[in-house]
Parts: C-alpha cells; structure tokens; sequence
C-alpha cells in the first residue's frame, strides 16, 4: 500500500487553514429532515460503546451496529454541538477497528456488520457472503467514510484522516476481489447502487493514494454503468424507491468529490437529472407512489414503508409531501430512516440539480399520462425489459416485458413486474401486484387494462397477485375480487377466471407477511381443459374505480 502522508505534509505546511469545504448549511426542508432523524438516532446512541443500538428488524438484545453509526457520526459532525465532534471521532475509529484487515480473506477490507459478531470465517461464523459479511458494506461504510472525509476534513485529527485512507484503500483493494458473473457476492455494473459506490470511491480513493490503477478501475467501471444508462436513460435497477435514493446519493458524489478530468463527474449531472425525469413521470403525488413496475421494493405501498426516496422528496418539496409516517422510525423498513442525516448533508448540492419542473410533480399530480420507457440489467436480462404504466390521479397500472437469463437470475419477492395501486375510501392506498414466479412475461398496457402472458408458460403455470387488505371499515374477508374495496376487476383470458384466495397474515393464514406487509394471495391456475392444455397462460385485466 502507498504511504499515507497527505494529512501531516499538509498540516507541516499550513495547509490545513486552507480546506474549506465544510458541513452544508442546512436550512428549510433538508434542515428539518435533519433535525428530526438526528432526534431519533440520539435516542439510540450508546455513547458507552460508541455505536449506534441495532435497529434492524427484529430488534436485538444489547447488539450495535456499524453501517448506520457511520451515517450518525456524519449527522454528529455536521451538527457539531457539545460533544457531538469527539462522539463522532469515538464511532468512525471503532468502525475502522472493526474492519476486516487480512488481504487472504474474501471479506479483506469490508466492516464488520455489528462489533459484537464472531470472527467471520471461524467454525462457528462461517462466512456466508450477505449474511455474517456483506460486501455492500464495503460501499456504504466507504463512501460515508468519503463524505465525512470531504465535508468535514478540519474537524478531524491528521491522524484519524490518514487513518480513514488506510481503511478506504484496504476497503477498495477488497472491492476487487468481486469480479464478474452474477455468483453471490460478485458485482456486475447492472447491479446499479453498489456499482455507483464502487466507481466514485475507486477513482476518489485512487486519487488520494496516487494508485493510478485504482483510479482507471473507477473510471472504468463507471463507463459501464453509464453505458447501460445510456440505452434508455434508466439504471438497470429500475424504479426503485429504496435503491434509486442509494444510486443517487452516490452520483452526488460522482459530481461533488471528482475533478472535472474524471467520467463520473463529465456525467453524473445529467444521469441525476434523468432519474428524477423518470421518477417523476411514474410518480402520483395524490397516491404518494411511484407507479409500477418496480424492479426491487421492500413493500407495496411507499406510504407505509420508509422509503429512501421520501428522503429526498422531503428534502425537495417538504415532510408533509413526503411519504412518511409523522414518526418515520415506526414505520415498515424504518432502518432506512437512519440514513437520513448523511442524505442531508449531501440535499442541498444534490437538491439543486434537480429541475424545478421535476420537483413540483412531487408536490401535486400534473395529470394523467402513460409513460413508456426501457431498462437492461445484463447478465440477468437476456433482452431490454418493456414498461409501460398508465398514471392516472386515482390510479395506477404498469408492467413490464422481460426475458430472464435463467442461469443468472433468481427473481425474489422484490420484484414486482406488474403493479395495480389505487386511492380508497379513507385515503390508504390498494396494491394488487403479480408475484414472481416465471423467467419471462409478455406485457401490455392500456388506460384501464393489462394484459399478461408467460410466453414460456403452460398448462402447470399460475399467476400469483399480493392484493391488499381492504381498509378498516370495509369488508375484511375476501372471497372474491367483487369484494376489494375501490377497485372493480374483470378477469378474462386463457385462465381459470375464479381464482383461488388465500391470506397471509401476521398471526395466521396460509402464508406469512412480505416486508411486513399482510396481504391476500389471490392466484389463477389455467382451465383442466385440452383448451386450457394448450393455450399459453394468459390474464386479461380490466380494472377501474369503484363508482
Ligand atoms: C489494511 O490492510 C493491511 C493488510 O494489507 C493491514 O495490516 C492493516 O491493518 C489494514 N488497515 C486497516 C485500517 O484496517
Ligand atoms: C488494478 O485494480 C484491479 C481492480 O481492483 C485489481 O484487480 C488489480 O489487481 C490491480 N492491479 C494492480 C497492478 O494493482
Ligand atoms: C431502449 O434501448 C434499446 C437499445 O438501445 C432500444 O432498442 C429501445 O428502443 C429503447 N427503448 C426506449 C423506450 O427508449
Ligand atoms: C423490448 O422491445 C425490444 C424492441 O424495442 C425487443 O427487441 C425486446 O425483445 C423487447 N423485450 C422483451 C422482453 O420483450
Ligand atoms: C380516490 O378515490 C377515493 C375513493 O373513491 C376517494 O375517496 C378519493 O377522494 C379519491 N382521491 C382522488 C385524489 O381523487
Ligand atoms: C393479450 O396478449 C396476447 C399475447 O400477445 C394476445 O394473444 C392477446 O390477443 C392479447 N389479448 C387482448 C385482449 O388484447
Ligand atoms: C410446465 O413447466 C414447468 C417449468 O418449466 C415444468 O416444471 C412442468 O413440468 C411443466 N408442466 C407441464 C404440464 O408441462
Ligand atoms: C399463493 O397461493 C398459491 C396457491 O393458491 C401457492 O401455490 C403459492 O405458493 C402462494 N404464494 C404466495 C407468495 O404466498
């Protein structure tokens, strides 16, 4: 490894009086996102232990955690009060401590999930790659620890700052052991928001250690991301109300961090500006959701999930547009809140990049509208996947066409390829989303209908929907699509038009939750027919409001 002698050159030579980049000034919105995160991590910061409690579900006795401390120590630097500066300090050498420092090891140069962990790779924590190590975190830890290194460089001591080099270039050099092919752990460019981490912090930390090799690798990773963005100005991981805020948050630092020589910075400014085109025009303001299809959620409805793009439209428009909960921390998934503080920091850079046009259809609903665009994710996409969504105020209905390569790609219960969301009596929001089950579907969408087909289907194939439940004071038993509340559906097809429906319920049912959310599995099966033998699955849908 290069020798760190940046920081104490500088300070021998007084330079240091000359850093001036700074924490942002935050005001307004971004201010008030702030304010109300940092409330909530103070709550459970154990300045003992110097790390933030564990706050992933289901909570754990007397475990930290060290991704979402990095996040907190940005938001104690930033805000810089009382002891605030030396809490910061305590975290960011605990999480480097707590890094994995031999190069033999596949997990070489990532962070430990929560200090408290066996050795990862003993008999008894073995390493199981997303499971007791996860390589995203080598994005997540390093690129914060980027951000604090920017904004906050004269707060800290030389030696925390040559330190915090060492432990990015180890975290890099680690990265690289990911190569290739969509085995577990490894990283294609198509895998969009670690692959933006990794581009800006090889190339930045490339920079900083003078490892031209590292920076070339940057840069060149990066081309490949920007070259799938370039098909259809979308990332391959499209439409993604959790991930799209972590993809953005890294472009930000594509621009703010990198020379003007750099790829990233010559294009992360317009691949910012393009994402919140496209998210706008999938956006309902009225339903406070990103139309379908949704390539990776962590629910069905941004309303009841914390989302990191509420984040960033709280941020742009204010809290009260915001698909947020009035405490965002009891919301599902509400481990993302704690990113909160370091999406903060960045909101006013980032904020002001993006078109006021843009901004404004997150505060109100410009109309009905169809949207048509594309996405790749090779290798998992042996074809551009088709979507179209219609938007309407009330309303929304979207799919997409897609042909998987099935040695590379396993769909979770993430994807959602064909979404119906709509406006209910009191408010809520109805999701009826297809569940994952085949490797390729043929879609169409009209205003008012979808139409579905598996092209590599037969006679054994099933279409499963995730069908919420009807709002308190509705009917809470669902025998039939008649009984959904708002929506009227007609089924036709090559189906069985009766489906079966079944409830998967927090105490009980015939199947558990996704994501914490409780839904009904309404599922059609094809006719016991020679018709229904031979024809290829098809669901025709019809769907509009209730009168
Ligand atoms: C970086 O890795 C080297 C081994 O290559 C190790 O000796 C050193 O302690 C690591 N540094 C940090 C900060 O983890
Ligand atoms: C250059 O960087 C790549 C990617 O990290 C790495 O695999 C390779 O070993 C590096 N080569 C040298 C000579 O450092
Ligand atoms: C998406 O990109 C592909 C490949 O360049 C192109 O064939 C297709 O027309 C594009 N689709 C849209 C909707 O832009
Ligand atoms: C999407 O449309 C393109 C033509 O623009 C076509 O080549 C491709 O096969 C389609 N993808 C799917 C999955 O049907
Ligand atoms: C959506 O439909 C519901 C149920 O009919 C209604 O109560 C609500 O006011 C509608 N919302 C909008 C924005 O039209
Ligand atoms: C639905 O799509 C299938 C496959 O493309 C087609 O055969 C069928 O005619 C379509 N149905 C309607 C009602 O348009
Ligand atoms: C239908 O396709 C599935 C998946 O390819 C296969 O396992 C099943 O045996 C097929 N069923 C029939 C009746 O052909
Ligand atoms: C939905 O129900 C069908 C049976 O009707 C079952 O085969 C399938 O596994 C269920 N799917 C989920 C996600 O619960």
């Amino acid at each position: 490894m290069p020798s760190i002698r940046s920081c104490a050159l500088a300070a021998l030579a007084g330079l240091s009086a000359l850093v001036t980049v700074q924490g942002a000034d935050l005001t307004g919105n971004t201010k008030n996102l702030f304010d109300e995160s940092m409330t909530f991590l103070d709550k459970i910061y154990d300045s003992k232990a110097g790390y933030l409690r564990y706050f992933y579900y289901p909570l754990a006795a007397s475990a930290h955690e060290t991704r979402s401390s990095g996040w907190y120590a940005t938001g104690l630097l930033q805000r810089n009060k009382g002891n605030d500066r030396q809490e910061a300090i305590k975290i960011i050498r605990n999480i480097i401590d707590g890094q994995h420092k031999d190069p033999k090891d596949e997990w070489y140069g990532d962070y430990q999930v929560y200090p408290e962990e066996p050795t990862v790779g003993t008999k008894a924590y073995p390493a199981v790659v997303y499971s007791t190590w996860d390589p995203n975190w080598r994005g997540f830890v390093g690129t914060t620890l980027m951000v604090i290194y920017e904004e906050f460089s004269h707060m800290l001591p030389c030696d925390l700052k040559d330190l915090m080099l060492e432990s990015l270039y180890n975290d890099t050099v680690g990265d690289g052991y990911r190569n290739g092919g969509l085995v577990k752990g490894a990283l294609n460019p198509s895998y969009t928001n670690p692959s933006v981490m990794r581009a800006v912090q090889a190339s930045w930390v490339g920079r900083k250690m003078k490892d031209g090799n590292m920076t070339a690798y940057g840069e060149d990773y990066g081309s490949q991301i920007i070259d799938l963005f370039n098909m259809n100005n979308t990332l391959s991981e499209f439409n993604s109300a959790v991930y799209n805020g972590v993809s953005l948050y890294a472009l930000t630092m594509w621009v703010k961090y990198l020379p003007a020589d750099s790829i990233l910075y010559q294009n992360g400014e317009r691949m910012i500006k393009e994402i919140w085109t496209s998210l706008g025009q999938f956006y309902n303001a009225n339903l406070k959701n990103l139309a379908g299809p949704w390539d990776r959620t962590y629910g069905y409805d941004m309303n009841e999930y914390f989302s990191i793009l509420a984040c960033y439209i709280w941020t742009m428009v204010g809290k009260e547009y915001a698909p947020v909960y009035d405490e965002p921390w009891t919301m599902a998934h509400a481990d993302d809140f704690e990113y909160a503080p370091i999406i903060a920091v960045l909101a006013p850079f980032h904020d002001s990049l993006v078109p006021e046009d843009v901004k404004e259809k997150f505060r109100s609903f410009p109309g009905d509208h169809m949207v048509e665009t594309a996405a790749f994710a090779p290798p998992g996409d042996a074809a551009v996947r088709n979507i179209t969504s219609w938007v309407a105020s009330n309303l929304t209905m979207g799919a997409m066409s897609f042909l998987d390569d099935p040695k590379n790609w396993d769909h979770s219960s993430q994807w959602n390829a064909a979404v119906t969301q709509w406006g209910r009596f009191d408010g809520s929001v109805g999701y009826f989303t297809l569940y994952p089950t085949v490797h390729a579907l043929d879609s169409e969408v009209g205003q008012g209908w979808m139409n579905l087909t598996y092209p590599q289907g037969n006679s054994s194939s099933k279409f499963t929907f995730v069908l919420a439940p009807n709002p308190l004071g509705a009917k809470r038993d669902m025998n039939s699509l008649d009984d959904i509340s708002g929506l009227n559906i007609k089924v036709s097809g090559s189906v069985n038009a009766t489906p079966a429906i079944t409830f998967c319920g927090l105490v009980g049912g015939s199947c558990s939750p996704k994501f914490g959310f409780e839904f009904w599995n309404v599922t059609f099966t094809m006719p016991n027919t020679p018709e229904g033998a031979a024809a290829l699955p098809n669901l025709f849908l019809e769907i509009e409001l209730e009168e």
